[in-house]
């Protein structure tokens, strides 16, 4: 028995029928919700040339996809430089987008002709000018939405007045600017924050016009923050500065980072239940209520770092895939309540707490995480004596668990 409509697809039911009762997790890929997401993305921001943020998940087949569909890449490493350049892209479809550069990193992207780049300090501009005076760069101003997931404002961008002082002292040291940047911060829920942040595009455009000397700034940046939650509504906003701001016809390139957007819905993520732990509920006496706590092989070591990151509350709430051979499970008239633990010895291994499903779970069951596609395999580690590659099942179509 099982609740998800993946019941019937032949690649999964032969997967679980060969993996066995003692299988690892393993993602579900799915390349038509990529797809969806870059016709979407088409037709919501049409003037932006998205360039992936490969931080985000850098699964080969999705990189060539992405490739072949001739997106742009931002880069945080020498290693996701290669990896870029092995799908035969253009260098100058790549922004080394970190503004914070190790000096070998640098090199690389200099040798090969990666020219774009970031700063939001002047330390990092006189690096820049010392070992690769040629780059193109990128300012990243500071630019927040309180209300995001992951608040990278915290660590990167600078003000207003700190970002003109860097016009003039690129000038003295023959080093270019050639855009602005921002990120609002990822899943990102506040459209206003991108408003603002072209807002201050301008007004940093603006001071550079006024100069003598000014920087030939021809792109804009709007970062990442996407998710399929609010992309209409960021997207308006987006379309709206940019008409306020600077009109139709602006000569500038527009350019964005989305990671999130375009890998999240593409995976789920899918677990098996190894082990289970009932304990009476002081708080729930009554048995109108199941609650216990399950262990599944997977968690904030492999595939579930966001609970710590981004807090539990960005972890999906379960389907089961697969129930392990007792399909008699009776629930409990108020439904069953688990708290979800990864497989390490980590206290810290937690992946939800007082997690409500409407089905009950025994050990052998396998869960499924849908929309798990973002910031999870890129972080897995082998702590404990865990695996840190976590296999993935290709299914031909769009189909979502639970559908
Ligand atoms: C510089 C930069 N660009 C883009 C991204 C991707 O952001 P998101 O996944 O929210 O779209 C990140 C995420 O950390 C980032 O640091």
């Amino acid at each position: 028995m099982g609740v998800c409509g993946w019941t019937a697809c032949p690649r999964l039911v032969d997967h679980l029928r060969t993996v066995g009762e003692n299988g690892p997790s393993f993602f579900v890929g799915n390349l038509a919700a990529v797809v969806e997401k870059l016709d979407e993305w088409n037709t919501q921001l049409p003037f932006v040339k998205p360039f992936y943020a490969v931080k985000c998940n850098d699964n080969k087949t999705l990189l060539a996809l992405l490739a072949g569909k001739g997106l742009g890449f931002d880069c945080a490493s020498q290693k996701e430089m290669q990896q870029i350049l092995q799908c035969a892209v253009d260098p100058e479809d790549i922004i080394f987008a970190s503004p914070q550069k190790a000096e070998n990193h640098i090199l690389y992207a200099h040798e090969q002709r990666i020219q774009k780049t970031v700063v939001d300090s002047e330390e990092e501009l006189r690096k820049l000018a010392r070992l690769a005076p040629s780059m193109k760069v990128f300012l990243r101003l500071q630019a927040d939405d309180p209300t995001a997931r992951v608040r990278l404002s915290k660590k990167y961008g600078m003000s207003f007045q700190e970002a003109i002082k860097l016009l003039a002292i690129a000038r003295d040291l023959s080093v270019s600017i050639v855009g602005i940047c921002f990120h609002v911060g990822s899943a990102a829920s506040n459209p206003a924050a991108y408003f603002d942040a072209i807002a201050m595009c301008r007004q940093v455009l603006d001071f550079n016009n006024s100069l003598a000397s000014r920087h030939a700034i021809t792109a804009i940046d709007v970062g990442g923050g996407f998710t399929a939650a609010n992309f209409r509504r960021v997207a308006q906003a987006i379309r709206s500065a940019k008409a306020k701001y600077f009109g139709e016809v602006n000569g500038m390139q527009w350019m964005a980072e989305p990671g999130r957007f375009i890998a999240s819905e593409a995976f789920s993520l899918v677990c098996r239940v190894t082990g289970i732990r009932s304990r009476p509920n002081a708080s729930s006496p009554s048995n109108k209520v199941h609650n216990a706590e399950i262990f599944v092989n997977d968690g904030i070591y492999q595939n579930f770092l966001n609970a710590l990151v981004e807090g539990e509350k960005s972890i999906p709430t379960p389907v089961l895939l697969h129930c392990n051979g007792n399909s008699d499970r009776s629930v409990p008239r108020d439904g069953c309540v688990y708290t979800i633990w990864g497989q390490t010895c980590c206290s810290a291994d937690k992946i939800k707490t007082a997690c409500s499903l409407c089905y009950r779970v025994e050990e052998g069951d396998w869960l499924c995480f849908p929309s798990m596609g973002a910031y999870t395999q890129v972080t897995a580690s082998g702590f404990n004596g865990f695996s840190a590659v976590t296999p993935i099942i290709w299914i031909p179509s769009a189909q979502r668990p639970g559908a």
